[in-house]
């Protein structure tokens, strides 16, 4: 592969790049609006009374960009944290092996997420990266940070992009994550294992947030430093003449080298993993959300994936965007989102504790592209632009003001990876492991998809309900949309019209 990269070429292009903060040409649809308000138990809520609903974006990250530059999102944006495909030659993928046990072969049952191979090499890569960095420095607030998560594939290349971009003084750290002990083939190598990854970190100019984190102090630390002990069992340090009390500092500050955060690759049993390859942890994500932004800013990830950052974000009490160009890596998110939503639910019920997140309504909207204009998505990602459709049946029964709904049958004819597949079954357990997702909008507007009710299977939980009851309030004409999607990411969408009379 030939490694001659000429930066001249990536830099000039800035003029042209220029152009994309005012040409309108980039469209995005609202397609869904979910909104819980788990505390009332309502569907609305004014929490955002700014209009600035959170998004998530199904689309090219170039064009989602230029939409939000067009659309009075410059500047706006408070921290951004980015984990790109790290131009390793691999394809990615949302793993499912186990506990589906369908009929079909099981091979096709892992979801291709998305491709990290090149054609053209380093320059077509850095080339991608640089108009995608250029977009979001334009985003970002005077005072905000850009986190850039790579390895050793890149990060001296994209160093150098950003140099370019947000300046070398506004270079403040490369940290390196220690990714945990490596066992397996991994260890295996020749040479010195491979065992971190490198996350680059710019601030747009020299007056930007920061809250210092810090770690707590390890037992032998304690022992050795804090020697001594008052007359009411505080334990302290003599400092400059005078006292500092253990119950009264913060910690250890942390610094630029983190081995305190295991990766998936060694921690795949942790109930947050949703199988999804390159998923990082959320305390990962957390140290920085808390380090580089307060609570109601505005944090973005443009390379969302399994959702990480937003899932981060909306636990902290952030405001945020998100975008993956993969339609599996969207759906994946707003399962994330949801759960976090019902496992608020079962806290309460259950009074079980939930890290220490403190609740607050869940209200975003979904937007997808307009992808006929989004070459990019035709080449990478065929698969997911393809209407795969699914196809089932509900059974209503209405009594009065209540409707019960009972998924009832399920079949879809398509191919994957090269191979034809089929299946349709109307029996209850069978339904159950096609099915991976289904949500009900019980007041359909004929536009948007209002996701008022989801049940749907994520990472270990496989429990998916079949049935559920809604009372309507009002009598009047309604229409009920349901969309639904099975493990092999087919999607499908039925409308049923109801009556509910007056009493
Ligand atoms: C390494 S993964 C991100 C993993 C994520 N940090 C997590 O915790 O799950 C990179 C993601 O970038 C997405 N992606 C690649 N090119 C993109 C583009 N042009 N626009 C939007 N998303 C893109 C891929 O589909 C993939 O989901």
């Amino acid at each position: 592969m030939s490694m001659r990269i000429n930066f001249d070429d990536i830099f000039k292009r800035k003029k042209e790049l220029s152009r994309f903060f005012t040409e309108g040409s980039y469209k995005f649809k609202l397609v869904e609006v979910v909104s819980r308000n788990f505390l009332e138990n309502n569907t609305h809520s004014d929490w955002n009374s700014n209009n600035r609903n959170n998004i998530l974006f199904w689309g090219d990250n170039f064009s989602v960009m230029a939409y939000l530059l067009n659309n009075g999102w410059a500047e706006t944006i408070d921290l951004i944290y980015i984990d790109p495909p790290f131009f390793t030659g691999n394809v990615f993928r949302v793993k499912n092996k186990k506990g589906e046990n369908t009929q079909l072969n099981l091979r096709g049952v892992d979801q291709l997420a998305y491709v990290d191979k090149w054609r053209g090499g380093l320059m077509t890569y850095l080339t991608y990266m640089y108009d995608r960095l250029f977009l979001m420095k334009e985003l970002l607030a005077e005072t905000g940070s850009l986190y850039i998560h790579v390895d050793w594939h890149i990060s001296h290349y994209i160093k150098v992009l950003l140099d370019d971009i947000f300046g070398y003084d506004n270079f403040r750290r490369e940290i390196i994550w220690n990714v945990g002990s490596v066992s397996g083939f991994k260890s295996k190598v020749e040479g010195w294992v491979r065992q971190h990854d490198v996350i680059l970190y710019y601030t747009k100019s020299d007056e930007y947030t920061f809250n210092k984190q810090f770690l707590p102090y390890k037992e032998e630390y304690i022992k050795k430093m804090f020697r001594y002990v008052d007359e009411n069992g505080r334990r302290y340090r003599k400092r400059r003449g005078g006292r500092q009390y253990l119950d009264e500092s913060k910690g250890m500050p942390i610094g630029d080298v983190w081995n305190d955060i295991i990766s998936f690759q060694t921690a795949t049993q942790a109930h947050e993993y949703v199988n999804f390859e390159t998923q990082k942890p959320e305390k990962l994500l957390a140290r920085i959300v808390k380090a580089s932004s307060n609570e109601n800013d505005l944090v973005a990830d443009f390379f969302l994936g399994s959702g990480t950052t937003i899932v981060v974000a909306e636990k902290l009490h952030r405001k945020w965007i998100g975008s993956d160009i993969s339609k599996v890596a969207i759906y994946l998110t707003k399962k994330r989102l949801l759960r976090l939503n019902q496992q608020v639910e079962v806290k309460n019920e259950r009074n079980k504790s939930y890290e220490s997140y403190n609740p607050q309504p869940l209200l975003f909207n979904v937007f997808y592209g307009d992808f006929s204009i989004n070459d990019y998505a035709k080449k990478g990602n065929e698969q997911w632009t393809k209407n795969l459709t699914l196809t089932f049946n509900i059974e209503i029964i209405q009594e009065h003001k209540t409707v019960t709904l009972t998924f009832s049958s399920i079949s879809a004819d398509f191919e994957k990876d090269g191979e034809h597949l089929s299946y349709a079954t109307t029996c209850k357990p069978e339904i159950r492991q096609y099915l991976d997702y289904w949500a009900i909008d019980w007041n359909f507007n004929g536009n948007w998809f209002n996701n008022n009710w989801a049940s749907f299977k994520i990472g270990k939980d496989k429990n998916i309900t079949l049935d559920v009851q809604h009372q309507y309030e009002h009598s009047g004409k309604y229409t009920i949309k349901i969309e639904a999607l099975d493990i092999f990411g087919n999607y499908g969408a039925r409308e049923y019209q109801i009556v509910v009379k007056r009493d």
